[in-house]
């Protein structure tokens, strides 16, 4: 496994192994590695010759009042976790080679992004879809994977990356949970025990929620009213609870097809998102 940090090289490796005719799986990650992104990295490997993971914490998708700075970083501990999955590369940029001065190219992808997480975050999703465009074009993978933990994110990108004509099939693969059923996230190591064990409620109330859906229940605002009561026990503060269509992210009344549920709650001083995806 090799950890490059320069853009270049980055290009002229994976350009070479291209020319050798092997295929390319990309994980873009900000670190922190857990079994959420090491499902991702397994698949990569399984599927295509070549795996790279890319870490960065990239500073234009974080909110001026969010947590940048404080976001947990573990160079050490990530590349020995990548080294034992197998990882060909790591890309380790940093963020002056991705945003030079004078950088100011912006991709935005519209409505997708003004539901759900674009509500209270709104310049979030134009960060994403701005990097990972730049890391689509420094690897050019014939596969990118990403988690459903963050649907919304995945949705978006698919769209970029056909908007866009990029060559890159994209993935989604299931959320990877705690035995107790917490999502995975770097972001949990923020919680304190009792905020921990608090926490798994969130998807308990989806779990009981997807149950009311498949065996028929329609009615959104019910389904969202029973989510909410039981999560404000455990909640700081509910940033939204949403039942929408997978396709465009719009608000669904009458549940009908495939939906996603999906809520952001501050537990105590963390924000917590989870989501899961019923027919009815
Ligand atoms: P990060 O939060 O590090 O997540 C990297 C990838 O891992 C994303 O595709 C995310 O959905 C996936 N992932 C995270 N937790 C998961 C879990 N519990 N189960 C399955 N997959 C999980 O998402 C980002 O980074 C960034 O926004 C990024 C796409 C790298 C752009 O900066």
């Amino acid at each position: 496994m090799r950890i490059l940090r320069s853009i270049g090289l980055m290009k002229r490796e994976l350009s070479a192994h291209r020319r050798k005719g092997r295929t390319v799986g990309f994980v873009p990650t900000m670190g922190c590695l857990h079994e959420g992104h090491l499902s991702l990295v397994r698949r990569a490997r399984k599927e295509t010759d070549i795996s790279v993971v890319s870490i960065f914490v990239n500073p234009a998708q974080f909110g001026p009042k969010e947590d940048y700075l404080r976001y947990p970083r573990d160079m050490k501990r990530d590349a020995s976790l990548c080294r034992k999955a197998g990882v060909s590369y790591i890309f380790y940029p940093d963020a002056k080679s991705m945003y030079p001065a004078g950088y100011s190219t912006y991709v935005r992808v519209r409505g997708l992004t003004e539901n759900l997480c674009g509500r209270s975050r709104p310049s979030h999703f134009e960060g994403v879809t701005t990097v990972v465009a730049k890391l689509l074009n420094i690897i050019r993978p014939d596969r990118m994977y990403l988690g459903q933990k963050d649907a919304q994110q995945a949705i978006v990108l698919k769209r970029m990356s056909g908007d866009l004509d990029m060559d890159t099939d994209i993935v989604i693969m299931p959320t990877v949970r705690e035995k107790d059923g917490l999502a995975m996230s770097s972001r949990n190591r923020y919680l304190s025990a009792d905020e921990r064990s608090a926490a798994p409620t969130i998807y308990r109330a989806l779990q009981e929620a997807g149950v009311l859906i498949k065996s028929g229940n329609g009615d959104a605002a019910g389904i969202i009213s029973g989510i909410r009561s039981k999560i404000r026990p455990i909640a700081a503060k509910i940033d939204y609870v949403s039942v929408v269509d997978t396709k465009e992210l719009k608000d669904m009344k009458n549940i009908k097809g495939e939906a996603l549920i999906a809520v952001a709650a501050w537990v105590g001083k963390t924000r917590l998102i989870d989501n899961i995806i019923v027919r009815r």
